[in-house]
């Protein structure tokens, strides 16, 4: 197994549900194969910047004619990027805000999904997504329960983004109703612990090899 991209986005860092699970996968991982690398990028604590003028105007400059102020400010962008394609494996603690992702992993999106290093243009104005054969872990943390429904704008987005880079292989832990009771809580949470725990099961191995 390659590299393991670890990534939280919860604002809490404290009693955070996406990022409980998001440790019991990586647990999992490095239980299956303890020498494997872990990169830790937490955006909870940590997220770029929206996108700016200077980021926007680079980004949609060929890289031989960028300016030196948009070569300088595409350095958070490429180490960003560099970091998610050194991973083989990329397990994202993502919470619902407001039926989509919170705006710390958009942020983060914005930065990675770059052209010719992410996607890139094929014949026909064609877009090709350049990460295939990464696997993805989304651990996903709701008061609702939106799953299925069309106010859920996390996972369909999610795979949009992910299918757009050549990222096809996505496994969801979900724990919805957090907010439905203490019990409904409990139990969301154990029922998305247990799913790792069987999903794990003899059979990370295989996936990996
Ligand atoms: C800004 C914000 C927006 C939220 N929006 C939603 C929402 O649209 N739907 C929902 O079911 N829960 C929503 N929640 C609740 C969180 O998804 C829930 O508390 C979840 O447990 C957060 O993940 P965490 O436990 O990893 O912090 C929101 C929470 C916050 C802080």
């Amino acid at each position: 197994m390659g590299a393991v991209l670890h990534i939280d986005c919860s604002a809490r860092t404290a009693n955070s549900v996406s990022r409980k699970l998001s440790r019991a996968v990586v647990d999992e991982l490095l239980e299956a194969e303890p020498s494997v690398e872990v990169i830790r990028r937490d955006l909870g604590v940590s997220a770029p910047p929206p996108v700016n003028s200077i980021e926007a105007a680079a980004f949609l400059t060929p890289p031989p004619d960028r300016t030196e102020e948009q070569v300088k400010a595409l350095a958070a962008s490429d180490a960003l990027t560099a970091e998610l394609l050194s991973a083989s494996t990329i397990v994202l603690g993502a919470p619902m805000y407001n039926f989509s992702v919170p705006a710390s992993l958009k942020a983060w999106i914005d930065y990675v999904v770059r052209a010719g290093k992410t996607f890139r243009r094929v014949a026909n104005g064609e877009l090709e997504g350049l990460c295939g054969g990464k696997k993805v872990y989304v651990c996903t943390a709701s008061s609702g329960k939106a799953k299925g429904t069309k106010l859920d704008h996390l996972r369909p987005y999610l795979e949009v983004i992910f299918d757009f880079i050549g990222i096809t292989d996505i496994v969801y832990f979900d724990a919805e109703g957090l907010a439905w009771g203490a019990e409904e809580r409990e139990r969301s949470i154990n029922s998305a612990m247990e799913n790792i725990r069987q999903h794990f099961s003899g059979r990370v191995e295989k996936q990996h090899v």
